[in-house]
């Protein structure tokens, strides 16, 4: 790329409104606003994908979905919806453009979760759904759909919630109650999460990653601030990785 083209690049990035952090090469990454690669260090993902399939169920700006690329997949497909439909600076123009940019291969499809079927788009070897679960009000057929296109592996990872229960339970957000994004619907625990899959056809559900009980503490301490009544329900709150296998 020509300093000029460099140049004209920065003030495209610049324009848009960027979710994840996408190292576009040319010595350029998008501000994304998400922790992206954090994330990515916490799922466990294989770093040799050579010869498999990937879905990225919720792709956005398409980070995991060029990443699974960089890692080497046969067939990467991307697909999303609300992100993809929202406007003319954030989401799809974001992964219209790394994907230019990349000169990538992935596949992108506007696809509602509940619709994927393995009859249309074939199963695949690996799926992400990383962040998606928590905008769903019914998680459990969603994951029914996952199920039908995974073909070895799922890599889920959500929000948790109601983690001081010890049997299957979930938390059903009202409004903007969670985070204040009205988009926000489900906080399963660990117990309910592992449920669904095995009910959906999983076998093996092993839990990689979980937020900490000193995570969660700090966490649900800076958010609470002085409304001290709050911090119980903030510490039930989680993030989880698991990884689901048939
Ligand atoms: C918090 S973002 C997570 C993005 C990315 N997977 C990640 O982990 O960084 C949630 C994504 O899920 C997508 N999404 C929400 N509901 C969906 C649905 N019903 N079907 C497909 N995608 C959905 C949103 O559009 C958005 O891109």
């Amino acid at each position: 790329m020509t300093d000029e083209e460099i140049q004209e690049l920065q003030i495209r990035i610049a324009e848009l409104e960027w979710f994840h952090s996408i190292d576009l090469g040319c010595g350029l990454v998008t501000p994304g606003s998400d922790e992206s690669p954090a994330k990515l260090a916490r799922l466990g993902l294989p770093d040799d994908l050579v010869g498999r399939s990937v879905l990225d169920i919720g792709a956005y700006d398409g980070f995991f979905s060029f990443e699974a690329e960089r890692r080497g997949a046969d067939r990467v497909l991307a697909v999303d919806t609300l992100a993809w439909e929202r406007g003319a600076t954030s989401g799809w123009p974001c992964f219209s453009l790394a994907h230019r940019v990349l000169s990538s291969a992935v596949e992108a499809r506007k696809v509602d979760i509940h619709s994927l079927a393995s009859a249309e788009i074939g199963s695949f070897d690996v799926v992400l759904c990383l962040g998606v679960l928590y905008h769903l009000r019914d998680p459990l057929s969603a994951l029914e759909a996952v199920a039908d296109v995974t073909g070895d592996l799922l890599v889920l990872e959500t929000h948790t919630d109601a983690t001081h229960l010890r049997r299957p339970a979930m938390v059903f957000y009202e409004g903007d109650e969670l985070a204040g994004d009205a988009s926000n619907w489900s906080g399963p625990n660990e117990r309910m999460l592992a449920t669904w899959l095995r009910e959906v056809g999983f076998r093996d559900v092993e839990v990689v990653h979980r937020r900490s009980i000193g995570h969660r503490a700090l966490r649900a301490f800076y958010r609470a601030g002085l409304r001290l009544d709050r911090f119980p329900g903030l510490f039930d709150q989680g993030r989880i990785v698991v990884h689901a296998r048939k």
